[in-house]
C-alpha cells in the first residue's frame, strides 16, 4: 500500500491499527497503551516521518522518528516505540525502497527517544544500531549492553566513524556535561534534499492542533475546560483552547496562569453529570487557569511564529543550556554556514518547516541577544527546578 502524501494528513491514522505498547503500566504516559502513528511522505521517494503523540496527564505533543532514503535502503533517525503499526509500515516501506540497513539514536539523554532503541532494534536484527557518544542512564550508569542495545551491530557516533558519511553530514551540539550526565546530540543534514533532521534542540511550534488529534481530540478538549464538572465539548475552538494549555504545560511544566484548586472545590466537582467516565478522569482536574493564560500563551508562541520558523524549546534553554548559550549559538552558526539546508526536521511538534542558512543564521542572532533562561513569569518552575538541582549538586554551579 502506498504511503500517504504529505498532504493527505488523516491517512495515516489507522485506528484498526491502534496497539497495546507493552511499557505502559510502567510509564504513566499518555496515550496509556493505545498509541497510534501517523506515517507522512516529507520529501517523497527520499523522507518520511512516522508520528506518534507521547506525553502524561493528557499533555501529549507529537514525537518524531524520520526515515531518510541512504544508498539501496534505509535509515531509522531517533526511534519512536515499534508498534504493530509501526513495523507494518515500515515493512512496506522497505518493499518499496530497500531494507532498513541503519538506526541512530542521536541524542546521549533524550528518554523518550532511547526507551524504544533496543525493540526497534529487535524488530529489524539486520539493522546497525548507530548511538551517540557517552550514553548514560540514572540514577545508575549502566552499560550500553545492559540497557538493550545490542553489542554485535552497535556503533558509537564520531567514536566509530559516521553513517552514509557519502550523503549525510552529521553536526553535533555539546557535549556539555550537565553532573547527572551529557548533553549530546547529532543533528544530521541530507546533502542531496537539504533536510535538517534534529532530535530536541530546535522545534517549531504552531498554534493549531497538531494533525495526530484530528481522530480523537480528547487531550485537547479535556484541557479546554475550567474546571472537572464541565464536561467534554469538541469544538474548533476548543481544540485550539486545549492545544495552547497543553504547549503551556509541555514547555513550562507549570506555567504562571495556572493554580491548584483546594481539595474542596476540587472534590465537588467529581463525578458531576456528563463526567463520570475515565474519559474525563471522572471529573478530577486538579487546574485553574487565571485570565492571563492567553497572553501567556501568545509570548510562548511568538518563540515560533512563522517569520522565525524554529527555536530552542524553554525546558532545554532553562535546564540544560542556561550556561551554554554560547555553545548554542556557536551551533547555530555553524549550521547556518552550510547553504545546502532547505527543511528542518525535528523530532517533536511540527515538520518539515522551511529552513535556510539565513533563516539560521538570524536565529543566531536572535539567541545571542536575548534575555537568555529567564527565572521570572512562565520561567518561574523551570527556575525552581534548577535551582533544587544546584542546591542538590546534581549539577556543576556555573
Ligand atoms: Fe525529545
Amino acid at each position: 500500500m502506498p504511503l500517504p502524501s504529505f498532504h493527505d494528513q488523516t491517512v495515516g491514522l489507522a485506528n484498526r491499527h491502534e496497539q497495546r505498547w507493552p511499557w505502559w503500566p510502567l510509564l504513566p504516559l499518555y496515550p496509556y497503551g493505545r498509541r497510534r502513528t501517523l506515517v507522512r511522505t516529507l520529501v517523497p521517494g527520499r523522507i518520511w516521518s512516522f508520528e506518534q503523540l507521547h506525553g502524561t496527564w493528557y499533555v501529549a505533543v507529537p514525537i518524531r522518528m524520520t526515515v531518510v532514503k541512504v544508498g539501496e535502503g534505509l535509515m531509522l533517525y531517533a526511534p519512536i516505540p515499534p508498534t504493530e503499526e509501526v513495523v507494518a509500515r515500515l515493512r512496506e516501506l522497505e518493499t518499496e525502497q530497500g531494507p532498513i540497513e541503519t538506526i541512530v539514536l542521536p541524542t546521549a539523554s533524550g528518554l523518550e527517544h532511547k526507551l524504544p532503541v533496543p525493540a526497534l532494534a529487535r524488530a529489524f536484527p539486520r539493522a546497525t544500531l548507530w548511538v551517540t557518544d557517552q550514553q548514560w542512564s540514572f540514577p545508575l550508569r549502566l552499560p550500553a549492553s545492559w540497557l538493550g542495545f545490542p553489542r554485535q551491530r552497535t556503533r558509537v557516533l564520531g567514536r566509530d566513524g559516521v553513517p552514509h558519511a557519502e550523503q549525510l553530514d552529521w553536526i553535533p551540539l555539546g557535549p556539555l556535561e550537565l553532573g547527572l550526565g551529557t548533553f549530546l546530540e547529532q543533528a544530521c543534514l541530507d546533502r542531496a534534499t537539504g533536510a535538517l533532521l534534529v532530535t530536541d534542540a530546535l522545534v517549531a511550534i504552531q498554534d493549531t492542533p497538531p494533525d495526530l488529534f484530528a481522530e480523537d481530540p480528547t487531550p485537547l478538549l479535556f484541557h479546554a475546560r475550567d474546571s472537572g464538572s464541565e464536561p467534554l465539548i469538541d469544538s474548533e475552538a476548543n481544540r485550539r483552547k486545549g492545544w495552547k494549555r497543553i504547549l503551556l504545560f509541555a514547555n513550562f511544566f507549570r506555567p504562571a496562569s495556572v493554580s491548584v484548586p483546594a481539595p474542596g472545590p476540587l472534590l465537588r466537582d467529581l463525578f458531576q453529570p456528563g463526567c463520570r467516565t475515565a474519559r474525563e478522569h471522572f471529573g478530577f482536574y486538579p487546574f485553574r487557569w487565571s485570565a492571563g493564560w492567553e497572553s501567556e500563551a501568545s509570548e510562548l508562541l511568538r518563540r515560533f511564529a512563522p517569520e522565525r520558523p524554529a527555536g530552542l524549546a524553554p525546558v532545554l534553554e532553562r535546564l540544560v543550556f542556561p550556561g551554554a548559550q554560547r555553545l548554542f549559538v556557536d551551533w547555530l552558526r555553524q549550521l547556518a554556514r552550510r547553504t545546502e539546508i532547505k527543511l528542518l526536521i525535528p523530532a517533536h511538534y511540527q515538520a518539515p518547516q522551511p529552513c535556510d542558512a539565513r533563516l539560521l543564521l538570524e536565529l543566531a542572532e536572535r539567541v545571542q541577544a536575548a534575555d537568555w533562561a529567564p527565572s521570572d513569569a512562565s520561567w518561574a518552575t523551570l527556575a525552581a527546578i534548577d535551582q533544587t538541582l544546584l542546591n542538590w549538586r546534581l549539577i556543576p554551579p556555573r
